[in-house]
C-alpha cells in the first residue's frame, strides 16, 4: 500500500505541545514519517506572548517579510514525497513564520500539500488562503483545524480530499 501511494510525510510546527501531538495523529493514522519543523532559536514563553507588541511573535508577524532560521529539513525528506501533511498553530490567523522559512528553504513545486492546524478558536480558511496565495506552486488540498481530540477516522476522510 504505502509503496503504492508513496512516501507521506508529516511537516510540523509545534511551540507548546497542541501540533505536536495533532502531527503524532496524523503520522499514526497514515504511516506518514513524522518530521519537526525546528526554529534555531526557540520560541520562549515572552516571545509568545501576543498581547505584547514588543514580543519577538507579534514582531515577526506584524514586520514584512520575515524568515526567522530553521534548522535544515533533508531536502531528500521532501524530494521523495508525494503527501505532505503540513501543520502549524494559528497564530493572529496565519502560519507562522518558521513555516514560511520552510517552504522558501526547499522545492516544493507540485508537492501535493494538506495543511492543518491547531488553534484557541479561529478556523483555518485564513491561514490556507494565505499560503496558496504565497506559494501557487505547491498543489494545495483541503486544510483542516484539528483539536487534539481528533481521530484517525478525522484524519482518513480529511486526507482523501
Ligand atoms: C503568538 C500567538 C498568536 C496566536 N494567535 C491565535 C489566533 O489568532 N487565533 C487562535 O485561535 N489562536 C491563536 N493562538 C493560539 C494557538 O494557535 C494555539 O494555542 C495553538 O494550539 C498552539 O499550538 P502549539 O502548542 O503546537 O504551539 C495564538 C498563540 C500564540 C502563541
Amino acid at each position: 500500500m504505502e509503496s503504492m501511494m508513496g512516501q507521506s510525510v508529516v511537516l510540523f510546527l509545534s511551540n507548546t505541545g497542541h501540533t505536536k501531538a495533532v502531527a503524532q495523529k496524523i503520522a499514526t493514522a497514515t504511516g506518514a514519517q513524522l518530521v519537526a519543523i525546528t526554529p534555531q532559536q526557540a520560541y520562549t514563553a515572552a516571545d509568545l506572548d501576543w498581547n505584547d507588541h514588543t514580543s519577538r511573535s507579534y514582531r515577526e508577524m506584524h514586520a514584512g517579510r520575515v524568515r526567522p532560521a530553521i534548522q535544515p529539513v533533508d531536502a531528500a525528506v521532501v524530494a521523495q514525497a508525494t503527501t505532505i501533511y503540513l501543520g502549524f498553530p494559528l497564530w493572529w490567523a496565519t502560519a507562522p513564520r518558521p513555516v514560511d522559512t520552510l517552504l522558501d528553504s526547499l522545492n516544493f513545486t507540485g508537492k501535493a500539500i494538506w495543511p492543518f492546524c491547531t488553534s484557541g478558536s479561529s478556523p483555518i480558511d485564513e491561514a490556507t488562503a494565505q499560503l496558496r496565495r504565497d506559494y501557487p506552486a505547491v498543489a494545495w488540498h483541503a486544510g483542516r483545524r484539528f483539536t487534539t481530540q481528533m481521530t484517525g477516522d478525522d484524519v482518513r476522510a480529511w486526507s482523501q480530499r
